[in-house]
C-alpha cells in the first residue's frame, strides 16, 4: 500500500513538473497578454482614465515577470539580454504609472514608447521575423 501511495505521489510530482514547464504556447499567450496590456495603457492615456492605465500596467508587469525566453535556433539573444529587456519593461511601466498619476499624459506617453521599444528590440532579434 505504501509503495502504491509513493508511486502515486511521484506520478503527481512529474505531472506537476510537466504542467509547469514553460512551452512555446505559453510564451505566445503571455506575449498576447502583454500586447493587450499595452493597448489598455494606451486607451487609458487617451481617455484620461488613470484606473485603466493602472490596470494595464499591473497586468503588463505581472506577465513580463513570468515570460521565459531561452536561446533557440531561430532566436538570436541571450538570457542576459532578455533579463535586461524585462527589467527595463518593469522600470518604464512604473514610470508610465507615476506620470499618469501625476496627471502628466506626455510623460506617460514617453514612457509607454520606451516600453514598446523594449518589445521591439527583442522582436528584432527573432531571425524568422526578419
Ligand atoms: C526578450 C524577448 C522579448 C521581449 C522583451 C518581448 N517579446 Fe514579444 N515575442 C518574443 C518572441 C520570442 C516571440 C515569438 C513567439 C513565438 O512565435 O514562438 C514574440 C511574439 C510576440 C507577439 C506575437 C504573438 C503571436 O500570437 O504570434 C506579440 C503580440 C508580442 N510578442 C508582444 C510583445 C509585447 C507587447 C512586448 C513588450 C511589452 C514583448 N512582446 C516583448 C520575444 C520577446
Amino acid at each position: 500500500m505504501k509503495k502504491i501511495i509513493l508511486g502515486l505521489l511521484t506520478l503527481g510530482t512529474i505531472g506537476t513538473m510537466t504542467l509547469h514547464a514553460y512551452s512555446d504556447a505559453d510564451r505566445i499567450q503571455d506575449m498576447q497578454m502583454m500586447e493587450m496590456s499595452m493597448a489598455k495603457i494606451q486607451k487609458g492615456i487617451l481617455y484620461n482614465n488613470k484606473e485603466m492605465v493602472s490596470k494595464g500596467v499591473n497586468k503588463l508587469k505581472e506577465t513580463a515577470t513570468k515570460v521565459e525566453i531561452s536561446k533557440k535556433d531561430d532566436m538570436d539573444y541571450s538570457a542576459k539580454f532578455s533579463k535586461k529587456q524585462s527589467d527595463n519593461i518593469m522600470k518604464f511601466a512604473d514610470k508610465v504609472q507615476s506620470e499618469m498619476s501625476a496627471g502628466h499624459k506626455h510623460g506617460a506617453t514617453a514612457n509607454y514608447t520606451k516600453v514598446l521599444n523594449q518589445c521591439v528590440s527583442c522582436h528584432n532579434k527573432i531571425r524568422k521575423w526578419n
